[in-house]
């Protein structure tokens, strides 16, 4: 009889290489004593005091502002958290969370609010030394954003990132940066998420989609190449730290074992992670969307491929300038082959030409549809990283779970975190990806972009109804204070 039990169970694995029946085994193995556990927030999210001390507009404080319409609570992030006031009672947060580094962004337009180096606000520069100070008073190690989503309008009226200029005056912004809080900051991101940045992220003038999606990507990665060389130049022998781009997006599972469906599992990983990770690490694009893109650029009549080349002298500037891999995941994608998508106006996503979508059975954010409960993906995302850039120092710099209520009872969160951790240790145990380090999104409750105040992704409430916006842990900050501390999963950890 149990054989045959067995195999009925064996059955219940889903191609996805996971059992609906089963609960997961956790790790038991301690994280190393350097991995470093911590939290992570960005500026625009928590800030608030959006017109104070000098501040200029972002491209958030314009958008909502004059078009509440495009948040789904018609909110914005005025006051946010109001953490630029109150970051003394973060930092509180986070030495009783046990952190061991904090991953927060600058807001440029506090730093130069002309968006340009001539005019540096001092008091702007002095808010994000206090929050540096504190940090290190409690023996928490900053980690910095230069860039978050939160462009300078006044840059944004120029032409944005599609301004062939934006990488100088990234690399401006960042040399007052690194000279300001450089002696302190030992891991420096240059920009957060190019992918998002270029796709649903602001782009001036209205996007005309499969062509400034990749100017954007070239500009990005020429802005963090610049600040990159700068650091290296300039800062590096001096400041000791390391930089890095940060790239996001999902584990792509075939939808089935069929070559065609792992071969378009293959292409969206390139098309999405390869677009940015690809040049940084080889110095040019990845060679399936060199090809896919000229091959369907010349059907739709143009003259050239839509994805700009690359000299080689672009390339040698670009190759190279990663110092570890700073990734933010939260999910996978299910991916399956599709007919080739005919050709009319052109998309990234005709361009890549798959069925991209979320596993049904299982557990779903109710806050955020793409955020499905599958932490098997992240182990094996973990090892396509190994495999594909030269087995890199891999520093997770987002990773969490959004609710819709902010509830303090957040067992799902608490199971995220656990099974999410499992399967990253099992990465470094069982595959030998090197992992330093694990942050958690996010520290607070905060303003999630288009979703406004509905999506709760804080292991701390804020309460958005007081003026006080008042804090409390919730249960699954206990669990992560556990992890933090001991470094441990379970009850009892093993080296
Ligand atoms: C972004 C955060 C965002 C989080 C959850 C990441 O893509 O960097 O700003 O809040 O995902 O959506």
């Amino acid at each position: 009889m149990l054989p045959f039990l067995y195999f009925v169970l064996l059955l219940t694995v889903s191609s996805f290489g996971f059992s609906l029946a089963e609960k997961p085994q956790l790790s038991n193995k301690t994280f190393p004593k350097n991995f470093s556990f911590g939290a992570t927030t960005s500026a625009y999210q928590i800030e608030g005091a959006w017109n104070l001390d000098g501040k200029s507009q972002s491209v958030w404080d314009n958008a909502t502002h004059r078009i509440p319409g495009i948040i789904k609570d018609l909110s914005n992030a005025d006051i946010a958290c109001d953490s630029y006031l109150k970051y003394k009672e973060d930092v509180a947060l986070l030495k009783a969370l046990g952190v061991q580094h904090y991953r927060f962004s600058l807001a440029w337009t506090r730093i130069l609010p002309t968006g340009f180096a001539d005019e540096v606000n001092e008091i702007g520069v002095n808010h994000y030394k206090n929050l540096i100070r504190e940090l290190k008073n409690n023996q928490i190690q900053p980690m910095v954003t230069l860039y978050h989503q939160d462009l300078p309008q006044v840059l944004m009226d120029r032409g944005g990132t599609l301004n062939p200029l934006f990488p100088k005056w990234f690399e401006d912004y960042a040399r007052v940066c690194f000279e300001s809080f450089g002696d302190d900051v030992k891991h420096w991101f240059t920009i957060n998420e190019p992918y998002i940045d270029c796709t649903v992220g602001f782009i001036s003038g209205g996007l005309r989609e499969g062509i400034d999606n990749y100017i954007c990507a070239k500009h990005h990665l020429m802005a963090h190449a610049a600040a990159w060389h700068l650091y290296d130049n300039e800062f590096r022998a001096r400041q000791g730290g390391k930089i890095a781009l940060v790239l996001n997006s999902d584990w792509m599972e075939p939808a089935s074992h069929s070559a065609e469906d792992v071969t378009a599992a293959a292409t969206r990983m390139q098309f999405i992670w390869g677009w940015f990770g690809h040049p940084i690490y080889y110095g040019d694009w990845p060679d399936i969307m060199k090809t896919r893109i000229a091959m369907r650029s010349k059907l739709e009549g143009f003259n050239e491929s839509r994805l700009p080349e690359l000299t080689q002298e672009e390339i040698a500037y670009i190759k190279g300038t990663n110092d570890f891999f700073a990734v933010n995941t939260y999910t996978t994608t299910i991916v399956q082959a599709i007919e080739e998508p005919e050709i009319s106006s052109p998309s990234l996503d005709k361009d890549i030409g798959v069925n991209a979508y979320q596993c049904s059975d299982c557990i779903a954010s109710p806050s955020m549809s793409w955020l499905k409960f599958v932490p098997w993906g992240t182990r094996k995302l973990l090892k396509w990283f190994k495999d594909e850039y030269f087995n890199p120092d891999i520093l997770i710099t987002e990773n969490g779970w959004a609710d819709g209520t902010g509830q303090l009872d957040d067992d799902v969160r608490e199971n995220y975190i656990k099974e999410y951790l499992s399967n990253i240790r099992d990465a470094m145990e069982k595959d030998g990806v090197k992992v330093i380090g694990y942050t958690l999104w996010s520290l607070l409750d905060n303003f999630e972009w288009a979703s406004g105040f509905t999506a709760k992704f804080g292991t701390i409430q804020v309460d958005f109804s007081s003026p006080n916006r008042t804090r409390t842990r919730k249960k699954s900050s206990f669990y992560y204070e556990r992890v933090c501390r001991t470094h441990c999963l379970v009850g009892t950890c093993e080296e």
